[in-house]
């Protein structure tokens, strides 16, 4: 049973509250790479509770600083983007990717910056696509390189959903929730008239569930195993939640790797990466300025009501439907909930180990750890898109 207090703990993101604290440790997505242009080279963003401003400097390099000027608190939003740095709009104090204020105009000739005239900043790094930030103190940790990050024999693609108005943990929580799927995918879709082999995967009896507690070197996580019966019996070989806020999924042919970044305690941006491995395992050089962003557009049917026709608003509707930040003191779990209970236990320890002063697990330090992270996944997904590809040439009218 979680109490009221150990709900605010284990959800609120903000700086300085025991969660906002442990998730810094992390790596965060912030926005495709594609999002900062010649022509958009700003963009406003809010994350784990504070307002930033993601910039690309004269020189291509990113920088993401705290949106309020050291100076007087005008928006660096509207700041002018200069060759070595963003110029505040204001008075035109100048601030390099670092944070360090380089320029001040108006103070006395010969007079430097100070160092502590320097605006909050955080690291922004660019891989497969995507931008990530290091919020946290201390000499970051590597970017974990997950393989559907680096592989180079596939095509990626980004995909950004809705901003979820609701807690990062109910988002979570979801990916160690191994029988959601048969109501909230199989039964909704197959009641709306649709029997692809993908509604028919999730649409199968499940017989039994599993979790396992992974303390892996360069990642900690819980493997969510299942076993379908029915005339297509099958047991999962279980796919990974990455402690604390990313999924590795199969979908369909492609594995596609899920971040949900808290924006503050009551909404969160979740932006995937789709990996589509070539059939023949050939190495394809697709630049990251070829990586397509899509946008998942919002799930409400004119009425008002959630548009349930697709997975990702399906989802939606089941985590925002339990409330802004959900009342886990009001729940009552089942059996199938263990791997939810191993979850909270792990990210409670997890706080307490950073609010004991020492840094929480998972995180990958050695270089030769982190050349390209691979991952067991099922294969029955790819399994099934294989045998619609066939299907659909066999009789290409269908
Ligand atoms: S408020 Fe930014 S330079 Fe004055
Ligand atoms: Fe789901």
């Amino acid at each position: 049973m979680v109490t009221k207090a150990e709900n605010e703990l284990m959800t609120r993101v903000g700086p300085g509250a025991p969660c906002g604290e442990l998730l810094r440790n992390y790596w965060m997505p912030v926005a495709p790479a594609a999002e900062l242009s010649d022509a958009k080279p700003k963009k406003r963003i809010r994350v784990l509770g504070e307002n930033l401003v993601l910039f690309r400097d004269g020189k291509g390099r990113y920088g993401l600083v705290e949106e309020q000027c050291r100076h007087r608190r005008a928006s660096l939003y509207y700041g002018f983007i200069e060759d070595d740095g963003l110029r505040c709009p204001y008075h035109g104090w100048k601030f390099d990717v670092t944070g360090r204020c380089i320029e001040q105009p108006f103070e006395p000739k010969g007079t430097t910056p100070k160092p502590d005239a320097a605006q909050k900043a955080y690291p922004v790094e660019s891989l497969g696509g995507i931008l990530f930030t290091y919020m946290g103190k201390g000499e970051p940790p590597l970017l974990p390189r997950w393989e559907t990050l680096v592989r180079r024999d596939g095509l990626r693609n980004v995909v950004v959903l809705p901003v979820h108005k609701c807690n990062w943990l109910q988002c979570q929580e979801n990916s160690v929730d191994p029988t959601h799927t048969y109501y909230l995918h199989g039964h909704t879709l197959k009641l709306m008239g649709f029997d692809d082999r993908r509604t028919q995967y999730y649409y199968r009896p499940i017989e039994n569930y599993d979790f396992q507690l992974c303390e892996e070197k360069t990642w900690t996580g819980i493997r969510k195993i299942r076993t379908y019966g029915g005339d297509r019996p099958e047991t999962e070989t279980g796919h990974p939640m990455i402690f604390p806020n990313v999924l590795m999924n199969p979908q369909g042919p492609k594995l596609v790797t899920h971040w949900r970044t808290p924006i503050d305690d009551e909404n969160t941006y979740i932006i995937m990466l789709e990996f589509s491995p070539s059939p023949d395992g050939a190495i394809v050089d697709q630049p990251v300025s070829d990586i397509a962003t899509t946008y998942v557009p919002e799930p409400f049917l004119p009425n008002g009501e959630y548009n349930l026709a697709d997975f990702p608003p399906q989802d939606q509707m089941a985590w925002e439907t339990q409330g802004v930040i959900y009342d886990r003191s009001e729940e009552y779990l089942g059996h199938s909930d263990k791997g939810i209970v191993m979850f909270r236990r792990l990210l409670k320890r997890q706080i307490e180990q950073v609010q004991a002063g020492q840094e929480p697990d998972g995180l990958i330090r050695d270089p030769a750890l982190n050349e390209c992270i691979s991952f067991t996944v099922s294969s029955g997904q790819a399994r099934e898109a294989r045998k619609m590809e066939e299907r659909k040439a066999a009789s290409p009218a269908e």
